[in-house]
């Protein structure tokens, strides 16, 4: 066995919890430049949930402003992508296309006429280029005028044959998508393509802010959450469709926290990130791999940032928790002593303060390796302001007497 089939296997039974995030204002807060909830859900995904649960975005971003996203943000590699609001899917982190769902779009779409009839609208702005994909075209429009121009828009379309469907997201943004598109929709398509192989989610929790979100909602079965900060179309949306459905709520908590909020409330699992809880750490019991390590590099921020006091404690636990005769192979090649790097740690005590520093673990895999035994493997990120840094990291792990 291998840690690539490792990351793979939890697709060979169902996930115990799928969920289907927007990016911008929802998983991503850009009022907050810490990014702290982004991180901390981070953490809490890595720790009790890579293992065996799926995370998807779903965002209106193209590929080419989506990757830009993650350049920019702490966050996570999800197991799916569904992008361009819902008109494109695509695998794993080598965002392999679903081309059966793009063939499936085509279906009365006609993207020049879209742009013939759009044009004559001077309301409508164009976005930025990369924006504009085989079945989304998207436009800047007035709050003020949004509504108007839907109206005589879908007119024009169904006169010249077009099936379109056009969303108003953010207050800003006019979306026409192949009628078949829409995050909703994709959603629909890909619980229908993990049924068909016996894997429906145990649970699937969908979180969104705007207008291109309601869609995410109305898919049944699924939980859902609206972020406190919510725009007023999609708020107005679930007061004039969803208010009296249990399994939609509305958020206290901004964006990423208003999530681990809603796993809370739903009772989907645990909801305490590894980042909100203070050390001395109690002894899990049984014992977690996967939050034994988040938790060795939630501390390993702290320490340098002087987020912990300044204990021996500290220094005692990492080295309490680590083999007196390990090593650490350093990706310049040289080879240290777990124990001598940690007491190098504890001089290191500080260094960060004040840096914007921060260490996160994404695409963890694990794999067991015997009853007390397991490799692991994750990509250790450190940044501090614009500066990050990635070492693809290895490690072995035996559980102590
Ligand atoms: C993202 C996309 C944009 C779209 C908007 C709302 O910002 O980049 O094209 O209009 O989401 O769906
Ligand atoms: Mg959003």
């Amino acid at each position: 066995p291998s840690l690539q089939a490792a990351k793979m296997d939890k697709l060979k039974g169902s996930a115990r919890l799928m969920i289907v995030s927007d990016l911008d204002h929802t998983m991503v807060d850009h009022h907050d430049e810490e990014n702290l909830s982004l991180l901390r859900f981070g953490a809490l995904w890595e720790s009790v949930y890579c293992q065996d649960s799926l995370l998807v975005f779903s965002t209106g971003r193209s590929p080419t402003l989506y990757k830009e996203l993650r350049k920019e943000k702490p966050m996570l590699t999800p197991d799916i992508t569904i992008l361009s609001v819902g008109s494109e899917i695509t695998y794993g982190e080598a965002m392999v296309p679903d081309h059966g769902w793009e063939e499936y779009l085509n279906n009365k779409w006609d993207r020049n006429i879209v742009l013939e009839e759009t044009a004559k609208f001077s309301e409508l702005k164009l976005q930025v280029e990369s924006e504009q994909r085989p079945h989304k075209v998207s436009f800047l429009v007035d709050k003020k005028n949004a509504q108007g121009v839907i109206k005589s828009l879908s007119e024009k379309f169904e006169k010249r044959g077009v099936d379109a469907k056009i969303i108003y997201s953010g207050g800003q943004d006019l979306d026409i998508l192949a009628q078949g598109a829409g995050k909703g929709q994709a959603l629909a398509y890909l619980l229908k393509k993990l049924g068909s192989c016996g894997k429906t989610p145990n649970n699937t929790l969908a979180c969104g802010d705007s207008g291109n979100d309601a869609e995410l909602f109305s898919i049944p079965g699924v939980h859902g959450v609206m972020v406190s900060n919510a725009q007023e179309e999609l708020l107005q949306w679930h007061a004039e469709n969803a208010k009296d459905n249990p399994k939609i709520i509305h958020a206290t908590e901004r964006c990423a926290a208003g999530i681990i909020q809603a796993i809370g409330h739903f009772k989907l699992g645990p909801n305490v990130s590894p980042r909100d809880v203070e050390f001395p750490y109690i002894k899990e019991d049984p014992f977690k791999p996967t939050a034994a390590i988040v938790k060795f590099y939630v501390l390993y921020e702290k320490w340098r940032r002087a987020d912990v006091p300044k204990a021996d404690s500290v220094i005692q636990y990492l080295k309490n928790i680590t083999d007196a005769n390990g090593v650490i192979i350093h990706p310049s090649g040289v080879e240290l002593s777990i124990h001598s790097s940690i007491d190098e740690l504890a001089s290191c005590y500080g260094d960060k303060q004040g840096k914007k520093y921060r260490s996160w673990v994404d695409r963890l895999v694990i794999l067991q390796t015997a009853s007390d035994s397991w490799l692991v493997r994750f990509d250790l990120w450190e940044a501090e302001g614009a500066a990050w840094a990635c070492c693809f990291t290895t490690l072995a792990l035996n559980v102590k007497a």
